[in-house]
C-alpha cells in the first residue's frame, strides 16, 4: 500500500509541472503494422489488436499505422484474414485517430510494379476502406512511380507522405552518390510532387545521430512541410538519432509500444515521453495510459507472439547493420536461405558478394522489394556461381531491373550483367528509359476476368490481381470452398500457456520417450517422440538431438482436431510449416497423379529444385518437346522468381507438382526423357 501511494504522488506532482510544450513532437505509433512485422514475423492478428484499440485512440498520436508493408501479404497466406476487413474493423475502435499505411508506390503492398489500372484501383479501395495517411516510397527513389497513386490519394482528399529512403554506401553520411544534397533534392521533389509531408525512411537503422541532425537540418531549410524520421532500432542508434532529429527540428517521429520496441524494430514511445518531458518538445502524453497499454499487451496479447521473435542471440543490437550498411531483416533472410540449403557456413561469402552485386544492380537502395532482389541473386551467385561464370542463375526480378522495370537506378547496372539478364528476355534484350508502368499492359479486367465466380467485389479481385496463387487459395477459404489448413488458424493463450508448459518440460527433460511411431510430420533421423499430457490432454511431441542438445521440433496435439498441429517454432519458415500439417484433401488430390511415384516409375533426367520454395508455374505440360536451356518451371523462394531451365533436351515426361505447391531443395520437379 505505502509503495503505491508514493508512486501515485510523484504521478500527481510530475501532471502539475509539465505546461503544454510550444511546439510539441508529434508520434505515429507503429506497434500494429512495422511493429508486429519487425519482431514477429507480420503475424500479428485483427483479434489481437481489438483489446488495446481504443486506448491507444485515446492517447492523442499523429497516426497510427495499420496496414500495408507485409501486412497484406502475410495475413491472407499465413493467418486466413481478409486484409480490406482489418482497416474496416479497426475503424470501429480507432475513430479519432487517423490510419497510416507504408505503401510502395506502384509495387502497392507487392513486390514488383503493377499496371496504372491496379494501381489506381488500390489506392481508391485502400481510401474507402478507411486509410488517410498514404506513407509513400520507392525502392530505388525514383518518383516517376509515384506519378499514378498521388494523384488517386489526392483526389480522395488524404494525406500524402512522400518518402526518401535512407541508405548509405559508405559508413557514414556521403560519398559519391548517397550524400547531403542527394536527400535535399529528393525532399525538394517530393514537395513540388504536392507531398503533405516529407519522410526519411531509415529501414535498416543505418542513420547515425549526427548524420540525422544534418539530414533534418537541411531538410528543415529546404522544404515547407513538416518533415518526419522513421528509423529502425536495429543498428542501436535510433533513440539517439530521434533525440538528435528533434534538437534539429523534426516534427514528427515514429515510435512503437515498448513489448513491440527494439531488436529490429523501433524506439519505445515511453522513455521518449519521460525524455522531453517539461520541455519545448513534450509529447503531452499521458504516461498512465500508456503503461495500461503495455499491461493488456504484455499479459494478453504478446504470450502469443513471443515464440515468433527471434531471440537465438542475446544481443538485441545487430551490430552487422554497422559493418555492412544493409538492412538487418535482410540478413536474417539471407542466413535464413542460406541456412534451409544447407549452406550457412558461406554467409562471410555473401557479406563479400553484397556489395558488388549491388554496385552491379545499379547502387540501389536495400528496403523492400530491392533488398530480397539483391540479397537473393547475391546467395545465387554464391551458390551457383563458378571461377569461370558468374550470375550463372539470374533470378526474373534482376531481369526486370535490369529491363528497367522497377524504374531508374541510382548509378547505371553494369552494362555485363545488363546484357547477360536480358538475353532472350520476353519484353526485349533493349531496357526502357520511361516510367515503367508506361509499358505494362493493364491487368485489372484480366484479372476480374480470372476470378469470376470466385471473387465477390473489386477487393476480392486486387488481392488477386496482386497475389494470383495465394489471393486465389484464400479465397477459396473465405467463400468456403476450400478447407483452410490448420496451420493458419488462430492460437488462443490457452494453447501458447500450454505450448510453453511442454517446452519447460521438454527442456527439464521430464518428458517420457515412447517408441518410434512413424505419422506425422517429416522427422530427422534423431528425432525422438515423447508423448505429453497436460491437463487431460495428450500431444505428442519431437524432440531432434542436433549436435548433440536436443530441439524440440514439433508439438502435436493428438485426439485429431480441432487443436492444429503446430509447429515448434513457428516461426520456422512457411515450407517446413506447409510441411508439418497434412495437405487438405483437394490439393493433395490435385498434385497426387503425377506426384513423387511417377518420378521413381519415369526413365529420363530429373529436374531437381536447386532450393526450397514454391512451385509459381510450369511452363511446359506432360508431352511438350523442350531444349536445354529452356524454362520448364518458375520456383519462387525468398518471393524471387527463379526459372529453372531444362538440365537436357527431350520430352517432358512427369510433372511432379502443381501451382501453389511447396517443394524441397533436391525435389524433382519434372523428368526429361
Ligand atoms: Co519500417
Amino acid at each position: 500500500m505505502h509503495d503505491h501511494d508514493q508512486v501515485k504522488g510523484s504521478q500527481m506532482n510530475y501532471s502539475i509541472d509539465r505546461p503544454k510544450a510550444q511546439n510539441p513532437v508529434r508520434i505515429e505509433d507503429l506497434t500494429l503494422r512495422d511493429g508486429h512485422q519487425s519482431l514477429f514475423a507480420t503475424r500479428g492478428r485483427t483479434e489481437d489488436m481489438i483489446p488495446v484499440a481504443e486506448m491507444m485512440d485515446e492517447v492523442g498520436f499523429w497516426a497510427v499505422e495499420t496496414w500495408g508493408g507485409a501486412t497484406f501479404d502475410t495475413m491472407h497466406r499465413f493467418l486466413n484474414e481478409d486484409p480490406w476487413e482489418r482497416i474496416r474493423t479497426l475503424k470501429r475502435y480507432i475513430k479519432k485517430t487517423p490510419f497510416s499505411m507504408l505503401l510502395r508506390a506502384q509495387n502497392l503492398v507487392g513486390y514488383r510494379n503493377y499496371a496504372d489500372d491496379l494501381a489506381r484501383a488500390f489506392v481508391d479501395r485502400a481510401c474507402a476502406n478507411g486509410m488517410d495517411v498514404f506513407r509513400t516510397f520507392d525502392a530505388l527513389n525514383d518518383y516517376r512511380n509515384f506519378e499514378t497513386v498521388v494523384p488517386v490519394i489526392k483526389e480522395n482528399g488524404k494525406h500524402f507522405q512522400g518518402c526518401i529512403c535512407y541508405t548509405l554506401t559508405e559508413p557514414r553520411l556521403g560519398g559519391e552518390v548517397y550524400n547531403l544534397d542527394y536527400y535535399v533534392q529528393k525532399g525538394k521533389e517530393l514537395e513540388a510532387m504536392g507531398a503533405d509531408t516529407v519522410c526519411v525512411k531509415d529501414m535498416a537503422g543505418l542513420i547515425a545521430p549526427y548524420d540525422a541532425y544534418e539530414v533534418i537540418k537541411a531538410l528543415k531549410a529546404a522544404v515547407k512541410v513538416p518533415v518526419h524520421l522513421h528509423s529502425h532500432f536495429t543498428s542501436g542508434m535510433s533513440p539517439m538519432s530521434m533525440l538528435k532529429a528533434i534538437e534539429a527540428g523534426v516534427d514528427i517521429i515514429d515510435t512503437v509500444m515498448t513489448p513491440y520496441a527494439y531488436r529490429t524494430s523501433h524506439a519505445a514511445i515511453e522513455p521518449l515521453v519521460m525524455t522531453l518531458l517539461g520541455t519545448n518538445r513534450d509529447t503531452g502524453f499521458d504516461i498512465k495510459l500508456l503503461a495500461r497499454i503495455n499491461e493488456i499487451l504484455e499479459k494478453e496479447v504478446l504470450p502469443k507472439y513471443k515464440h515468433l521473435l527471434d531471440d537465438s542471440k542475446m544481443s538485441i543490437i545487430d551490430i552487422n547493420v554497422l559493418l555492412h550498411q544493409t538492412p538487418g531483416g535482410m540478413l536474417s533472410n539471407l542466413a535464413n536461405q542460406l541456412r534451409e540449403m544447407d549452406a550457412l557456413d558461406r554467409i562471410g561469402d555473401v557479406y563479400k558478394e553484397l556489395p558488388r552485386v549491388r554496385k552491379e544492380l545499379g547502387q540501389i537502395p536495400l528496403v523492400t522489394p530491392t533488398s530480397q532482389i539483391v540479397g537473393i541473386q547475391t546467395v545465387n551467385n554464391v551458390l551457383f556461381d563458378d571461377e569461370k561464370e558468374r550470375y550463372k542463375m539470374i533470378t526474373g526480378q534482376v531481369k526486370d531491373l535490369c529491363y528497367g522495370l522497377y524504374g531508374k537506378t541510382a548509378v547505371p547496372i553494369d552494362a555485363e550483367v545488363q546484357k547477360k539478364a536480358l538475353k532472350g528476355y520476353p519484353r526485349g534484350e533493349e531496357p526502357i528509359t520511361v516510367r515503367p508502368a508506361e509499358v505494362l499492359e493493364p491487368e485489372l479486367e484480366k484479372a476480374k476476368a480470372e476470378t469470376e465466380g470466385l471473387a465477390a467485389d473489386l477487393d476480392d479481385v486486387i488481392l488477386y490481381a496482386i497475389y494470383p496463387v495465394t489471393g486465389k487459395r484464400f479465397l477459396k477459404w473465405k467463400y468456403g470452398k476450400e478447407e483452410p489448413p490448420a496451420e493458419v488458424r488462430p492460437r488462443s493463450l490457452e494453447q501458447a500457456r500450454k505450448e510453453e508448459e511442454l517446452i519447460k518440460k521438454a527442456k527439464a527433460g521430464l518428458l517420457v520417450e515412447k517408441s518410434g511411431k512413424s505419422a506425422g510430420p517429416p522427422k530427422g533421423e534423431a528425432l525422438r517422440t515423447f508423448n505429453v499430457y497436460v491437463d487431460d490432454e495428450y500431444f505428442e511431441v519431437g524432440v531432434d538431438e542436433v549436435g548433440g542438445s536436443p530441439v524440440l521440433s514439433y508439438i502435436q496435439q493428438m485426439p485429431a482436431m480441432p487443436a492444429a498441429p503446430m509447429m515448434m517454432p513457428a516461426a520456422a519458415p512457411p515450407a517446413a510449416a506447409a510441411k508439418a500439417a497434412p495437405a487438405p484433401a483437394a490439393a493433395a488430390a490435385e498434385a497426387a497423379p503425377a506426384a513423387v511415384p511417377a518420378a521413381a516409375d519415369v526413365e529420363g533426367t530429373a529436374l531437381k529444385a536447386p532450393m526450397p520454395g514454391m512451385i509459381v508455374n510450369y511452363q511446359k505440360k506432360m508431352g511438350d518437346a523442350v531444349s536445354e536451356g529452356e524454362t520448364v518451371v518458375v520456383l519462387e523462394a525468398m518471393k524471387m522468381e527463379n526459372a529453372l531451365p531444362a538440365p537436357v533436351s527431350g520430352t517432358i515426361k512427369a510433372i511432379n507438382y502443381a501451382s501453389g505447391d511447396s517443394v524441397q531443395k533436391n525435389d524433382v520437379l519434372a523428368i526429361i526423357g
